[in-house]
């Protein structure tokens, strides 16, 4: 971004500088190639001023200011090395060495200590304070996060840590309290890390300069040699971070400064929580059985291989061609997720090819396909520091999105006003120095009432951003909406009653968002897991369309992706109509490139999506999956049906790290490869691709991508590829948008958004900028159909669920981590008055059943959720939340309607 300050110019030890103003003398000096000694200051944090080691001499200025919080001047003449600042800066060092153990041979930060190294700058060679006076030496450490330690008595009270939780976390979770000698970091109100506010985001730790806040790994194993830039494999952020390791034993991961999702930010998940790749239920080799009934055998990738294509092959034969398909995984890189969907459509010979993203964003894709003209978020994560309003709509970006939830809330510091549409009360609406401005607390299963009431006010109020709708939109379909839009039946009063939400509240939060500056609208899985799911995807879209709140920084229409690839599953053709880059099946051109690449015949016509797989498996014509990186057993809705329809089948091949609730089901086991041994790359919700880098071979001797090439040519499509990248470069040979993508590339860029093309080959931030990309944006009625899943007096109570920050979907990876002590189990969160109408207490065991199933969970009473509501997270297998989801999916997608399940909840008897 152009800086717009003003220029300065000044001399630094005889050096002209010139700068932006406000720039301090310390950066200053850095710009000009001279390192002024300092500790309390770094690149990321505002200038605290508290160490006195930046101290330096200013011509015609008395004593000696702290350069890290003295702002530059022009004409200034700075002097950064003086015999006198000399021994200041020696002064100073001695007072904390005389406060500091002196055990740096045996400190865990021993040649990694910015204290160290700054005895050393200032030539420190005695200490001429004795220890015989009050130090800190014998503080006690706090051990209680898994992660980190807290060694006070190495403590320099440099306020570091602090800043990082206020300025970076934003969640003010430790302090310095008391003054002068009795000055210390305190988490909490004094109750170590573990019971404070402490989100384990590790950015405190990061920033000490000494041993104070130290990982474990690094106490255990010391400092790593060396490193390897690669992405976290969790959420759809997609951090970027360097992976410290001895040899190939990981010691810490460290969140990249240069990468464009998080700029140096991680949360608990991607910086500690990676211990599940070497955990010892890891299957490391194949496994074959005859039935799901007998034990597992241990066979040859040969044997296993040569197993799976024989019962494929022997399924096609009796039951036909379509009897076999397939599910790619949104946790697996692009390439091993584009080899699945071309063995499936090569080897299989059909589309009967589906993905994880059908449970969770498939409605998003169609949405903004059919307004936009492409399938993807409209902003890169940046574009929210230029936000005035921003809404979150079923959404909960610091649990599921922490470190884009962290720079929301930084923004939201800042200013920006909030409005939020969820029916519970998620931490962004109250949290330290962030309140919302409105927060629509809908009943469930009301979104699309929500979205038609605030465009209502829009149209009726005379808030359309009319210049942008003429130049931008499709006139015909505007007109056509606005008269739909403008009846009385989709104003706030008509649909309070349903919804939930006081009209006045509605009104207010739709003038905000047309008229308060730039709105960017986040939403999540709250929006797209619905009956009406797409729907609401269109209603959001309309919205932002109407006001003109899209094309530019600060606005937008932006899903928050759930894992780490959803984004790059769908890009990579993982639908049953869609070959990679969105392009549908049936057209003959698309067909054609592929024909010839491929050297196949392609089936024209669109294949099964998975609940159609399940039904006709149930039906007995569907007989053999390949599931890649996936457990349907537990994170589909209405579990019975699901194993149902996995126990009717032949031949089911599950590839993952680890025996999870499918696999119960499999015939074929085929060990998958933690992110940390894969070579490929990952598209963010911002669809950023990232590079995922080796730090280690896989453990089982194969890349996931070369089991399913060896699979495919044993199946008679031969499949082989001498790299991860080289499936790349067939990946933007075929697609447009990757046209400009390679791993060579990549590694020399950092990352790009796609689309990356000749014409933008530095990948393309912000969509939709000059036009959309289908021309004019078009609106479409969205009526709203209420769901056919609807409390009664028999299931009094709507269940909605979501996620929790420490744990991760279905937890098969985060449970095999020490993040189980902030989440052991799934509970229940109910309102005390349905508590105490049903005489349910705080921790009470509870049954809750629905028309699919029974689950039991322990109770927690919260007004989060208002009456009526109940909600729970789906992390752990033994909460089993999926049997009680129903079966009702959205009318364009079919993605599942997890967020909307009425339920009778009962104490345990
Ligand atoms: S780990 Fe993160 S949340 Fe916890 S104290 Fe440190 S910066 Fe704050
Ligand atoms: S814990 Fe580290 S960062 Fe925090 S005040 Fe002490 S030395 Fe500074
Ligand atoms: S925010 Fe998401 S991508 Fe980033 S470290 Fe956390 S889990 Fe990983
Ligand atoms: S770096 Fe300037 S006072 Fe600490």
């Amino acid at each position: 971004m152009i800086d717009i300050r003003p220029a300065v110019s000044l001399v630094i030890d005889g050096v002209d500088v010139t700068v932006p103003a406000g720039t301090s003398v310390l950066h200053a000096a850095r710009e000009a190639g001279i390192r002024v000694p300092s500790l309390c200051a770094t690149d990321s944090l505002k200038a605290f001023g508290s160490c006195r080691m930046c101290l330096v001499e200013v011509d015609c200025r008395k004593g000696c200011p702290v350069s890290c919080t003295t702002p530059v001047e022009t004409g200034m003449v700075v002097h950064t090395q003086t015999p006198k600042l000399a021994a200041l800066r020696r002064n100073v060092m001695e007072l904390y060495i005389s406060d500091h153990p002196l055990d740096c041979l045996t400190c865990a930060a021993n040649g990694d200590c910015e204290l160290q190294e700054m005895a050393g700058v200032v030539g420190l060679r005695e200490v001429r304070y004795g220890m015989t006076g009050a130090t800190h030496l014998e503080a006690p450490k706090d051990e209680s996060n898994p992660y980190f330690t807290f060694d006070p008595s190495k403590c320099i009270v440099c306020s570091r840590c602090v800043r990082a939780c206020d300025e970076v976390q934003g969640t003010f979770a430790i302090s310095i309290t008391d003054r002068g000698f009795a000055a210390k970091v305190t988490a909490g109100i004094n109750e170590g890390f573990l019971n404070s506010e402490c989100v384990s985001c590790g950015a405190c730790v990061q920033a000490c300069p000494t041993a104070t806040l130290m990982e474990k790994t690094v106490v255990d194993h010391g400092l790593p040699d060396r490193t390897v830039k690669t992405t976290c494999a969790y959420c759809g952020v997609g951090c970027s971070f360097k992976a410290e390791l001895k040899g190939t034993d990981v010691v810490r991961m460290v969140p990249d400064d240069e990468g464009g999702a998080n700029e140096g930010h991680s949360c608990v998940k991607g910086r500690f929580a990676w211990g599940y790749a070497t955990h010892s239920d890891r299957v490391l080799s194949p496994m074959v059985r005859d039935r799901i009934n007998e034990p597992w055998r241990e066979v040859t990738w040969d044997e296993a291989i040569a197993f799976a294509a024989s019962r494929f092959r022997a399924i096609q034969d009796t039951h036909g061609r379509d009897a076999i398909g397939g599910v790619s995984s949104s946790r697996c890189t692009n390439e091993e997720v584009y080899v699945v969907q071309k063995m499936i459509r090569a080897a299989f010979r059909n589309n009967n090819i589906d993905t994880c993203a059908r449970v969770c964003h498939s409605p998003t894709g169609y949405g903004l396909k059919q307004t936009f003209g492409t399938s993807a978020g409209t902003q890169d994560f940046r574009s929210v520091e230029h936000a005035d309003v921003i809404m979150v709509i079923g959404a909960n970006p610091t649990d599921a999105h922490p470190v884009f939830g962290a720079r929301m809330k930084r923004r939201l510091r800042q200013g920006a006003q909030l409005i939020v549409i969820d029916p519970r009360r998620i931490d962004l609406v109250k949290s330290p120095h962030i309140r919302a401005a409105h927060h629509l607390a809908l009943r469930p299963g009301t979104n699309v009432a929500v979205i038609n009431a605030l465009a209502h006010v829009i149209v009726t109020e005379g808030l359309v951003n009319e210049a942008f709708v003429a130049e931008r939109c499709d006139r015909h379909s505007f007109e056509q909406w606005r008269g739909f839009i403008a009846q009385p039946a989709q104003s706030p009063e008509a649909t309070m009653a349903l919804t939930g939400v006081p009209a006045e509240t509605v009104r207010a939060a739709a003038r905000l968002y047309a008229t308060g500056g730039n709105a960017a609208i986040y939403y999540g899985l709250g929006v797209t897991e619905h009956s009406q799911g797409s729907t609401m995807v269109l209603g959001i879209a309309n919205l932002a369309m109407a006001a003109g709140q899209v094309g530019r920084e600060g606005t937008g229409v932006n899903p928050l992706r759930g894992q780490n690839n959803v984004q790059g599953s769908c890009d990579m053709g993982s639908f049953p109509h869609e070959l990679p880059g969105y392009r549908h099946i049936s057209d003959e051109i698309t067909r054609a490139q592929f024909e010839a690449r491929w050297q196949v015949e392609l089936d024209e016509e669109p294949g099964m999506r998975i609940p159609n797989m399940l039904a006709a498996a149930i039906a007995g014509q569907f007989k053999g999956m390949f599931i890649q990186g996936e457990d349907l057993a537990q994170s589909d809705p209405d579990t019975h049906h699901v194993t149902e329809a996995l126990a009717a089948m032949d031949c089911v091949v599950v590839q993952d790290l680890f025996l999870n609730e499918t696999a119960k089901y499999a015939h074929v086991f085929l060990p998958g490869t933690a992110f940390l041994e894969k070579d490929g790359t990952f598209t963010n919700a911002e669809r950023r691709i990232n590079r995922v880098r080796p730090a280690m071979p896989p453990r089982t001797g194969l890349q996931e991508w070369e089991a399913v090439c060896r699979l495919s040519t044993a199946l008679g499509y031969p499949m082989h590829y001498p790299s991860g990248a080289a499936i790349m470069d067939e990946i933007a040979a075929l697609t447009p948008t990757f046209a400009g993508v390679s791993h060579a590339y990549l590694d020399r860029v950092g990352s790009v958004q796609w689309p990356c093309t000749a014409e933008t080959p530095l990948g393309t931030r912000i969509m939709h900028e000059g036009g959309f990309v289908r021309g004019k944006g078009r609106f479409l009625i969205t009526q709203f159909v209420p769901t056919e899943e609807r409390a009664n007096r028999r299931f009094p109570l709507l269940l909605t669920t979501g996620r929790i920050l420490s744990q991760y979907n279905v937890g098969t990876e985060t449970r095999r981590t020490a993040n189980t002590v902030w989440h052991p189990e799934d509970r229940l969160e109910i309102h005390p008055h349905d508590a105490e109408l049903r005489g349910i207490g705080e921790g009470d065991g509870v049954v809750l059943s629905s028309r699919k199933g029974t689950i039991t969970l322990h109770a927690h009473l919260t007004d989060r959720v208002p009456e009526g509501v109940v909600y729970t997270t789906f992390h752990h297998p033994e909460a089993a939340a999926n049997v009680v989801t129903t079966e009702y999916s959205d009318w364009a997608t079919n993605c599942p309607e997890y967020k909307v399940t009425a339920v009778d909840v009962r104490p345990v008897d």
